[in-house]
């Protein structure tokens, strides 16, 4: 399968290196907006072909599925037009700026009926099956709470820092806080309630969301782009409690028995990580399904509304909206 990368920066050079370090997939081409740039980063990773506009690798068929590596603020744009070429998509988070542009990517998805997945990588780590598992098998009790948090510091990150970026900790960080939340919980969501501080540009710096659950349990989630935090995630049940190592990509999980039992489970070694996510759209895209089983349409829509909802509460509203 070819694959074909929009926007040379810092994480399609992650995706470039894993995709070149996996079978069954061929690094096809790369788009930036300067030539020169494109084939500068071709060179790099061995690509054959360089283009120096998005159009032209949306128009080439060769191409089975584009990977969107652009500032949220232009996922939509760009996997609209990769969708509307008759290119699958698989599209870095924040899938969208909100949730209007995401259901129109979906319907379009389906229309044509194109893969359209969401590069929200930790949902398909082995790990995150790991931690259901352990939840499943009642090693720790009847679950009632959890904590995750992701913070780094990267105030001085133009696409964080930009409203007309979409920046913001919530759409960059929070959402691996929020998808943790449903991952291990589900979407049965009776409240939230949350709170943010601001940057001078009016984007949010850190933020905290309390998420009460229908059936009582609870989630306290933070994000932070100011401060370097421990990005864990903990898992509280009767009997004892999880540690997930690092929700942005899992290092390890211990399970921590009320009785001071410590189990631990180490993370397989992986290429980057970023492998799952391509190998779920190979197989989606392989068996003709417009989306896949670890990241459903109606959870990347789910995800959004919450999102928009946080930020309506917030009073946050990018320039282009
Ligand atoms: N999964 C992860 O672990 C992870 C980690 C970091 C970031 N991300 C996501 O990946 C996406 C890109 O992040 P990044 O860190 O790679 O950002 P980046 O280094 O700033 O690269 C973004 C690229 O987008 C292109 N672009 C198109 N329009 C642009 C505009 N108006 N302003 C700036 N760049 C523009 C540029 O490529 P050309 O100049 O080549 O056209 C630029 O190099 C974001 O959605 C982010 O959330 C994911």
């Amino acid at each position: 399968m070819n694959i074909g990368i929009i926007g040379a920066g810092n994480i399609a050079r992650k995706m470039a290196y894993t995709v070149n370090n996996m079978d069954g997939v061929t690094l096809a081409a790369i788009a930036s907006r300067s030539l020169e740039k494109a084939q500068e980063f071709a060179r790099e990773f061995s690509i054959p072909t360089a283009y120096g506009s998005y159009e032209e690798l949306a128009c080439d068929s060769s191409v089975d599925l584009v990977y969107v590596a652009t500032p949220h603020s232009h996922h939509y744009a760009h996997a609209k037009l990769c969708l509307e070429n008759g290119r699958n998509v698989l599209c870095e988070k924040a899938f969208t700026a909100n949730a209007k542009q995401a259901r129109e990517l979906i319907e379009i998805s389906h229309t044509k009926g194109l893969y359209l997945g969401e590069a929200i990588w930790t949902r398909y780590l082995p790990m995150r099956f790991k931690l259901d598992e352990l939840i499943s098998s009642g090693v720790i009790g009847k679950v009632s709470y959890l904590t995750a948090n992701l913070g780094y510091a990267l105030g001085d990150v133009e696409r964080m820092v930009k409203p007309e970026l979409a920046g913001g900790a919530l759409l960059d960080l929070g959402v691996y806080a929020i998808n943790f939340a449903l991952m291990t919980f589900g979407n049965d969501i009776k409240d939230i309630r949350s709170s943010c501080v601001k940057n001078e540009n009016g984007v949010d710096l850190h933020n905290s969301v309390i998420i009460d659950y229908a059936d009582g349990k609870t989630a306290l989630l933070h994000s932070n782009m100011t401060s370097n935090t421990d990005r864990r995630g903990m898992v509280y049940g009767d009997k004892g409690r999880i540690e997930f190592d690092n929700i942005n990509n899992c290092e390890g999980i211990k399970v921590i028995l009320n009785d001071g039992t410590v189990t631990e489970y180490r993370t397989p070694q992986q290429i980057s990580g970023f492998e799952y996510q391509v190998s779920a759209s190979v197989k989606a895209i392989a068996e003709g399904r417009t989306e896949c089983d670890e990241m459903p349409h109606t959870e990347i829509l789910r995800v959004m509304e919450i999102m928009d909802g946080l930020r309506a509460e917030w009073g946050i509203r990018y320039p282009f909206e």
